[in-house]
């Protein structure tokens, strides 16, 4: 069941939008915000509340890869693995991560704080390469860098 302060903010949205099912995305990224991902009860919740079946809502959900649709990590790192980055040493970047948090590509941490995933082009190729943590991007990276903004998330 959508909490009062999630349907709070869904209407706010829907006022942003022509037609309710439009605002589909950034409601999914509102229960996403609160929950973490988005469970097929939610989904399927929110798909009655902008009247929209539950697979439609689903089509949508699982085509942006930024919709969890099953449970991640408190944060979530996504490697970039495009061009500039593969260019710029993509490859060790991601093994560091792996070796560090002893994970791989899908998977998340046992303590729960970390879930790592590819993602193609963050858009700040000039600082290949990148990665995304939640919402802060970290570009330019080094294993000294890396070591200093994982620290940063608990
Ligand atoms: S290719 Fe990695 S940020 Fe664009």
């Amino acid at each position: 069941m959508l909490t009062q302060e999630e349907l709070a903010e869904i209407e706010a949205v829907l006022t942003c939008y022509p037609q309710k099912r439009a605002a589909c995305v950034e409601a999914l990224k509102t229960v996403q915000r609160h929950r973490g991902w988005v469970s097929d009860e939610s989904l399927s919740d929110l798909a009655d509340f902008m009247d929209m079946t539950a697979d439609e809502l689903d089509s949508v959900a699982t085509f942006y890869n930024l919709i969890f649709r099953k449970p991640v990590g408190r944060h979530v790192i996504l490697v970039c693995n495009s061009v500039s980055c593969w260019v710029m040493g993509y490859e060790q970047v991601l093994d560091y991560i792996r070796e560090g948090l002893g994970i791989g590509l899908g998977e998340t941490t046992a303590d729960g704080r970390f879930t790592l995933l590819p993602n193609v082009c963050l858009g700040t190729c000039d600082q290949a390469p990148a990665i995304m943590i939640d919402d802060d991007l970290h570009g330019n990276l080094d294993t000294q860098k890396i070591d200093d903004i994982l620290a940063r998330y608990e």
